[in-house]
C-alpha cells in the first residue's frame, strides 16, 4: 500500500492509527508494507515515518503503539518520496517493499493529498507504470464542479478502470450507515412506511461543535457544502432513499443509490441558507472578507415516485451547538379525530419519529403517542430506543475508515461512490454554485442562522431539543 499524503493530517489523525487497529484486529494482509509518500520536501527516513507513525498511532489510535503488534506493524512501513517530476525514491521503495513481500503483490495506492493534487499524482502513476493492477483511494471531495469533476474522471479513467477506482467517503464506512440498510430491507415492520405515504419528511442533520481547526487553507478553498454536503450528507441520503437492491452486490446497491443522486432536483438557491460563524474571518489563514460558509442547511427534493413531495433537509456547519449524526424521519399524522386538540399535552408531541443516530456505535429510536395514565384521554410522546453499545460488543467493530480501508483491500466496491453518481450530484448542485445566497453570520454554539427556521417551516428541526 501507497501512502500518498503520509505526513499530513488525515494520515495523521486517522489512516495509520487506523491502519495500526487492522493490523492489530489481524486484517491487515500478513505480508502487507506500507509505503508512505510525500513530496521531496516533506520527505523522511523511514525511521523517522515509523517514529510518525508512532506518535500519530500514540494520540488519535485506540491500541497504543506497543507490544508485538506494534514491532510487526512498525517493521512493515518505509518511506519514498515523489514528486511529478522525480518520483524516483517512491519506485525504489516500492520495489524494495514488494521483494520482501514476495510473489507479484496487489498494490493499492491512497490519495490523501489535497484535491488539486489527485491528477498530478495520478499521471505520475500512469506515467511510472506503478498503477499497473492496482488499486486506487481517491479522497474528497471529488472535483469543486460538474466540470472539474469531470475532467477529475477522465484523468482517472486514462490510467485505472472504474472497477479499480475507490472514491471514498468515510462516512458510509460508519456502522450504523450499514445498517440503515439492515433496518431498511430486513424489517417488515419498516419497509412498508418508508415512502411518501406515511413519511412527510426527512432530516439529515450533521452538526459539529468543532471549528475549522487550524484547517483554514483547506477550508477556504471548499466551504461546508462542497466539504460536508454535496459529499457525506448526500451519499447518507442515497441510502436513505434508494430502492430495494435486488441483493447486497456492490453493483445493485450502488445502482439504486446512484439511481437516486439522478433524481435530485437541481437544487434552488431560495431552498439554502449559507452562514458562517461570527469569528471566521479572524481565524489565522482565513481572507478578512470571506464569504466561505462554514455553515449550510437546504431543502432538496427528489424526483421518483416514493418520494415526490417529500422535502428532505440536510443540515451540517462548524462551531454549532453539538457534535451529532442524525437521520429523522417525520412521519404523517393520522386523522386524529377521534382525540380532542387539546389531548396532546406538553411540546413536540405532534407527528411520529424515527431517529437513526449514527455517532459509532449509534441509537436507533421510535417516538409515538402514548395514553397518559389516569381517567382522561391525554397524549405524551413516548420513545422506544434500541442502543448498540447497550446491546453489543462494539469493542471489536471498525471505525468509518478502517472499515473502507479494509474493503478497499478486498475489492469491494459497495461503499464507494462511483464516477456517474458524483457527476449527477454536482450537476444538480450547479444553480446553487453558479448563484449561492449570500453567508448569514450565526453565533459560535448557535444551530445556525435563524433563517434555518424558515427553511423548514411547518416542520422543526429535530435538534437541539430531541437529544
Ligand atoms: C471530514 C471533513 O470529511 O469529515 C471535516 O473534511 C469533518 O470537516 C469530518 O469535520 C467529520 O467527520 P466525523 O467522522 O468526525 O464526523
Amino acid at each position: 500500500m501507497v501512502l500518498f499524503g503520509a505526513t499530513g493530517d488525515l494520515a495523521r489523525r486517522k489512516l495509520l492509527p487506523g491502519l495500526f487497529h487492522l493490523a492489530k484486529a489481524g486484517l491487515l494482509p500478513s505480508r502487507c508494507r506500507i509505503v508512505g509518500s510525500a513530496p521531496a520536501r516533506f520527505a523522511l527516513s523511514d525511521e523517522d515515518f515509523r517514529k510518525h507513525a508512532s506518535e500519530a498511532v500514540a494520540e488519535f489510535g485506540r491500541a497504543k503503539p506497543e507490544g508485538r503488534a506494534w514491532q510487526e506493524f512498525e517493521g512493515a512501513l518505509h518511506f519514498g518520496a515523489a514528486d511529478p517530476e522525480d518520483p524516483g525514491p517512491l519506485l525504489s521503495a516500492v520495489r524494495e517493499a514488494e521483494r520482501a513481500v514476495g510473489g507479484s503483490p496487489r498494490r493499492l495506492f491512497h490519495l490523501a493529498v489535497p484535491p488539486t493534487a489527485f491528477g498530478s499524482v495520478v499521471e505520475m502513476l500512469g506515467a511510472t507504470g506503478l498503477a499497473g493492477n492496482a488499486r486506487l483511494i481517491v479522497e474528497k471531495p471529488f472535483g469543486t464542479d460538474l466540470p472539474s469533476a469531470r475532467a477529475l474522471n477522465g484523468t482517472i479513467h486514462a490510467v485505472f478502470d472504474e472497477s479499480r477506482v475507490f472514491r471514498i467517503d468515510h462516512f458510509l464506512g460508519k456502522e450504523s450507515v450499514d445498517n440503515i440498510l439492515a433496518l431498511r430491507f430486513a424489517n417488515g415492520l419498516f419497509e412498508p412506511v418508508w415512502n411518501r405515504d406515511h413519511i412527510s419528511h426527512v432530516q439529515i442533520d450533521v452538526p459539529e461543535s468543532i471549528g475549522i481547526e487550524g484547517r483554514a487553507h483547506f477550508f477556504e478553498g471548499t466551504g461546508t457544502f462542497r466539504d460536508m454536503i454535496v459529499t457525506h450528507l448526500f451519499q447518507l441520503l442515497g441510502f436513505v432513499a434508494m430502492e430495494p437492491p435486488t441483493s447486497l452486490t456492490a453493483k445493485s446497491l450502488r445502482d439504486e443509490k446512484e439511481k437516486v443522486f439522478e433524481t435530485v432536483k437541481p437544487l434552488e438557491p431560495a431552498h439554502v441558507i449559507r452562514g458562517q460563524y461570527e469569528g471566521y474571518r479572524a481565524e489565522p489563514g482565513v481572507d478578512p472578507r470571506s464569504d466561505t460558509e462554514t455553515f449550510a442547511a437546504l431543502r432538496v427534493e427528489l424526483d421518483n415516485w416514493r418520494w415526490a413531495g417529500v422535502p428532505f433537509y440536510l443540515r451540517s456547519g462548524k462551531s454549532l451547538g453539538q457534535g451529532r449524526h442524525v437521520v429523522t424521519l417525520g412521519f404523517r399524522e393520522p386523522a386524529l379525530r377521534m382525540f380532542p386538540v387539546d389531548a396532546r399535552r406538553g411540546r413536540d408531541v405532534r407527528g411520529n419519529r424515527l431517529v437513526v443516530d449514527f455517532a459509532d456505535p449509534g441509537r436507533i429510536a421510535a417516538r409515538f403517542l402514548v395514553k397518559d395514565p389516569g381517567p382522561a384521554m391525554h397524549l405524551s410522546t413516548a420513545q422506544m430506543t434500541f442502543d448498540y453499545a447497550e446491546s453489543f460488543t462494539t469493542m471489536h467493530s471498525l471505525e468509518g475508515y478502517e472499515r473502507l480501508l479494509l474493503d478497499a483491500m478486498l475489492g469491494d466496491q459497495s461503499l464507494f461512490t462511483r464516477s456517474d453518481g458524483i457527476e449527477s450530484l454536482w450537476e444538480a448542485a450547479t444553480p446553487l454554485l453558479d448563484d449561492p445566497p449570500p453567508v448569514e453570520p450565526y453565533a459560535p454554539g448557535s444551530w445556525g442562522p435563524g433563517a434555518i427556521h424558515r427553511l423548514i417551516a411547518l416542520h422543526d428541526w429535530y435538534l437541539p431539543d430531541g437529544r
